[in-house]
């Protein structure tokens, strides 16, 4: 098959002489779904952002469909056919979903924008390319399955023939991601190409012809994905054997610490999104949360860290009243949370990674003596950390906005690991992190268990909680329909007729 893309002797050096690409070779095949994979820091986005034109490379070339072309920009990048869907999406919240989608291209009626034409438009690419969208909702509105939709039907209107998709799967439910499977095996079978990053080799497996990997800034490797197993892309990808078990001593339970009664949240609009949800978590335990995304786990984490008033309910940390007042009471209560949505919720961009580390504790000992805060001690610890958590960066000082999107994810991991909580919320907290890095992760989790400590572990990662957690409560509509005690014979299965609502519990069924 003739080559759509090739890119020879690809050098990034990023202006604060970080050398994202090394020499890089890299083609992709018209009509094929080429994964490209790689630990955090690897450089598939800058690679990725050098076709669509969103950085210039320091050296080499590009050969697009045959010719030689210079992508000095993503509206040249574009009028080739070549779009992106970035890590983090770039949509405007308060627009419709249909202003999106045409934004920059508008169909205008006067000087105005043709707001049933825009309907129009969506409604007729959402059909041809099977993306269900809501042309009339505001993105804001919209959960995070839908808005990547959005983005690549932005994508498809403005004439993509090869798609780049990064880290798509990262924010989607494993419903979704099947769905987004389907919509990209439609868009081949039309003649589409597409690039496709992930950190999950199950779907590199799935859904790709070929496979490059990625390592410190160099392709380390090419394969037909047939040929290999995930056992193989790990070892090019990680350089070592990956473990994919986990150690986990018997449990030593101690007494309760965490106790939440009756917690209910309303939202705003009058959706109850939690309903009498009551739990206890014991000192040295992993509570597991499952549960389809969208059955109020995230409304769990934000309330029980207090970035939400509960509607009625009480959580009590070690006796202690907690909610209610704001975050920072919480967290001095003893909770420590790894939210859900990092790169909004979690980070300052336009901070370094040494301030980032101590956002919470900047006015404590060791940070802070005699009003004045001690700098030499913010380094020491962001260093510390760093080594730890392996965050590449180069160094304690970089900005946030100039990391990978997997060594983001790590700073604030690593922030709220090191906080030395009572209770550890952890939501989703190996999504975008690469799977030498979840290892590592999924090995903490169980280290602060053994240490004493008390752990809320959401995951939509069924496979994950099965492994890390000692008993595993399933959310279905704000509700908690069934607590299981870990044991062998719990199946994902199982969990998935009460995540269905197909079935539910009696109280007394409860382990
Ligand atoms: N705008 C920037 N300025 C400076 N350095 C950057 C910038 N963007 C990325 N880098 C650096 O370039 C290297 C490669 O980053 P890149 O985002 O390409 O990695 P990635 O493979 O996509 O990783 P991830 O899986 O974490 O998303 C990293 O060391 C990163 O810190
Ligand atoms: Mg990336």
């Amino acid at each position: 098959m003739p080559q759509l893309v090739d890119m020879r002797n690809i050098i990034k050096v990023y202006p604060n002489g970080v050398v994202a690409n090394r020499d890089v070779n890299f083609s992709v095949e018209r009509g094929e779904i080429h994964a490209l994979v790689g630990e955090n820091g690897a450089g598939k986005s800058t690679l990725m952002k050098i076709v669509y034109g969103l950085e210039q490379p320091t050296s080499g070339s590009i050969i697009f469909n045959g010719r030689p072309v210079k992508l000095q920009s993503p509206h040249q990048a574009i009028d080739f056919g070549i779009g992106m869907v970035h890590q983090n999406f770039m949509l405007i919240p308060s627009f419709t979903i249909a202003q999106n989608i045409v934004l920059g291209h508008e169909p205008v009626k006067g000087r105005l924008l043709d707001t049933k034409a825009a309907i129009r438009i969506t409604e007729q690419l959402a059909q041809e390319y099977g993306l269900d969208v809501d042309p009339t909702a505001k993105v804001e509105a919209t959960p995070v399955g839908m808005r990547q939709r959005v983005e690549i039907l932005k994508t498809l209107y403005r004439g993509a023939d090869l798609l780049i998709l990064d880290e798509p799967t990262a924010v989607l439910t494993p419903q979704e991601t099947d769905d987004l499977f389907d919509a990209v095996r439609r868009l081949v079978a039309q003649g589409k190409t597409v690039i496709f990053i992930t950190h999950k080799l199950i779907e590199v497996k799935e859904i790709s012809d070929r496979v490059t990997v990625m390592r410190h800034g160099e392709v380390t490797g090419r394969v037909q994905t047939a040929e290999v197993s995930e056992e193989d892309i790990a070892r090019m990808m990680v350089g070592r054997d990956v473990l994919f078990r986990i150690e986990k001593p018997r449990q030593q339970r101690g007494e309760v610490v965490v106790q939440v009664k009756g917690l209910s949240y309303v939202s705003p609009t009058g959706r109850p999104l939690l309903r009498d949800v009551s739990f206890q978590i014991h000192r040295g335990e992993i509570l597991g949360i499952a549960g389809v995304e969208g059955n109020g786990q995230t409304q769990l984490a934000e309330v029980l860290s207090g970035l939400q008033p509960p509607t009625t309910g009480e959580a009590t940390i070690g006796g202690q009243s907690v909610l209610g007042r704001g975050p920072r009471h919480v967290r001095q209560a003893g909770v420590a949370h790894i939210p859900e949505d990092r790169l909004t919720n979690g980070v300052a961009l336009e901070a370094d990674i040494a301030d980032n580390l101590v956002v919470d504790r900047y006015y404590r000992s060791p940070f802070a003596r005699r009003g004045a805060m001690s700098l030499r001690q913010v380094r020491r610890h962001a260093e510390q950390l760093m080594q730890k958590f392996d965050i590449r960066a180069a160094g304690a000082e970089a900005l946030m906005g100039s990391l990978s999107g997997g060594n983001m994810q790590k700073v604030i991991i690593a922030r709220e690991f090191s906080a030395d909580p009572v209770l550890l919320i952890a939501a989703q907290p190996t999504r975008g992190v690469d799977i030498g890095a979840s290892e590592f992760v999924r090995r903490q989790l169980v280290e602060e268990r053994n240490k004493g400590k008390a752990v809320l572990l959401i995951s939509a990662d069924l496979a994950e909680l099965l492994t890390l957690a000692d008993r595993i409560a399933v959310l279905y509509k704000g509700e908690i329909v069934a607590l299981f005690r870990s044991r062998p014979d719990l199946s994902e299965e199982e969990l998935g007729l009460y995540m269905l609502g197909l079935k539910r519990q009696l109280p007394e069924q409860r382990e």
